[in-house]
């Protein structure tokens, strides 16, 4: 797949996009689909914006991420519509005009002030389903989000188009030059936040393009979960990375972690490798029928045969699973669906039309509870985390005794372990998004 079939790619994500529209607003009884872009947002107290965040569902119709105040419109059997704003501003940089493969498909009319867009969108918008946020709304132009249209394209957003793996493909490409950068800095002893910069350097994206903030944590910050603080000396001695960082690519994600010991030769980099070996396992689970939850649960089960094996836990899998001791060392979900949002929505949709799939009892973070498809990307990424509020609750419980103290406080140093990779579900063999970007840079 090279960039130059993007454009042919990016015409049949578009009648996809239309199809589903007409169908979502067939079912609403409505007529136009209107999404504005997004506005800023400002700090409270203060004149700051924060990183402009466009609609997700602005973003699915086009490759343009930093447009606030534009608006697309879909009428069924029109061509799309495109109000795109290009105010006059000398303070900031300003949108360049309309550009690229997708402009052909598009009416594009351009306006220079917000208000503008008004006298472009339909005549009456009561027949109007309007995708957004409550700040984009314009004059009698207020997003309702009606749930029968929105159900509808979140549930079969999970669905990927061919384009929108290739735009996945690129975000990895980008994210796997920084994780091999941020390896770099760590083998050369650099500091959190200078591990940090490196992989921002070599992916090219800062705050205002990461679809998240990066998570790059030495020694025992790999407990926590989302650590997000960033200390700017090295800690002495190093003795383990985690770092979870993606990338972005118009507008797509990938979602990335790995983990790594100073000492290649040590019994952490051993766990590493037992847990790697195992995300391999899981990732080959990805196939079309197979319920995710249950992926989970098998997860589970493979994560506590790791633990026996290293000595930390020495109950059979099946009891880890069963008494709440592997979600101890693993207490967080397998995965999600990934893709113009790295948690992509509807991960509990039970139909195209609504409905909750519940989570395993006992189970409360996973995000992903549909029985995988052809076209759903997803992450896997299991984990085993020595975090000190579980072991002591872990410790004051019932099964104290089936946990080996001094292994768990030989390991407790290093912090944890996540291997994360980013997976289409196929209608044969899966596919890595992940481990191929790795494999191809
Ligand atoms: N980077 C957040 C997550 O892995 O879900
Ligand atoms: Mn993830
Ligand atoms: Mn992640």
């Amino acid at each position: 797949m090279t960039s130059a079939q993007w454009p042919i790619l990016y015409r049949q994500h578009l009648t996809t996009m239309q199809d589903r529209a007409a169908s979502a607003l067939a079912r609403a009884g409505l007529d136009h689909l209107v999404v504005p872009s997004g506005t800023l947002h400002y700090q409270f107290f203060d004149d700051r914006d924060y990183p402009y965040a466009v609609n997700p569902q602005f973003k699915a119709w086009l490759p343009l991420t930093r447009n606030p105040g534009s608006w697309l419109v879909y009428t069924p059997g029109a061509r799309p519509k495109l109000v795109y704003l290009q105010p006059r501003d000398y303070w900031h940089v300003v949108p360049k005009a309309p550009s690229g493969y997708w402009t052909t498909h598009f009416d594009i009319v351009v306006v220079r002030k917000e208000e503008e867009a008004l006298q472009h969108l339909p005549a009456d918008p009561s027949r109007c389903a309007i995708l957004g946020e409550p700040q984009s709304a314009l004059g009698d132009y207020v997003p309702g989000n009606p749930a029968a249209v929105v159900d509808y394209l979140e549930y079969h957003r999970a669905y990927k188009t061919p384009y929108e793996i290739a735009m996945m493909r690129e975000a990895t490409r980008r994210g796997v030059r920084g994780h091999r950068a941020a390896e770099r800095a760590f083998r050369a002893g650099a500091s959190e936040f200078g591990i940090h910069l490196a992989y921002c350097q070599a992916a090219g994206q800062d705050a205002n393009d990461l679809p998240y903030g990066n998570i790059v944590a030495l020694n025992e910050h790999g407990a926590v979960l989302h650590y997000m603080d960033r200390d700017r000396l090295p800690p002495s001695p190093v003795r383990s990375f985690l770092i979870d960082a993606g990338a972005s690519h118009d507008g797509y994600a990938c979602d990335i972690t790995r983990t790594y010991s100073a000492n290649s030769g040590d019994e952490f980099q051993a766990l590493v490798d037992a847990v790697d070996a195992a995300q391999l396992r899981m990732c080959a689970q990805v196939r079309a029928g197979v319920d995710y939850r249950q992926l989970h649960l098998d997860a589970h089960l493979a994560l506590a045969g790791i633990l026996r094996d290293f000595g930390i836990v020495s109950l059979s899998p099946e009891s880890a699973l069963e008494t709440g001791v592997s979600s101890a060392f693993f207490p967080h979900g397998i995965g999600h669906g990934i893709g113009l949002q790295v948690h992509d929505v509807a991960g509990f949709a039970a139909s195209e039309s609504g409905g909750t799939i519940d989570k395993p009892p006992g189970h409360p973070y996973l995000r992903l509870t549909r029985t995988l498809e052809p076209g759903m990307v997803v992450t896997i990424e299991p984990g085993i985390y020595f975090i000190e509020m579980l072991l002591e609750e872990l410790r004051a419980g019932p099964h104290a005794a089936a946990v080996d103290w001094a292994r768990v406080d030989a390991f407790r140093p290093y912090g944890g372990i996540r291997i994360e990779d980013d997976v289409v579900c196929t209608d044969g063999e899966p596919v890595n998004l992940t481990r191929e970007g790795f494999a191809a840079g």
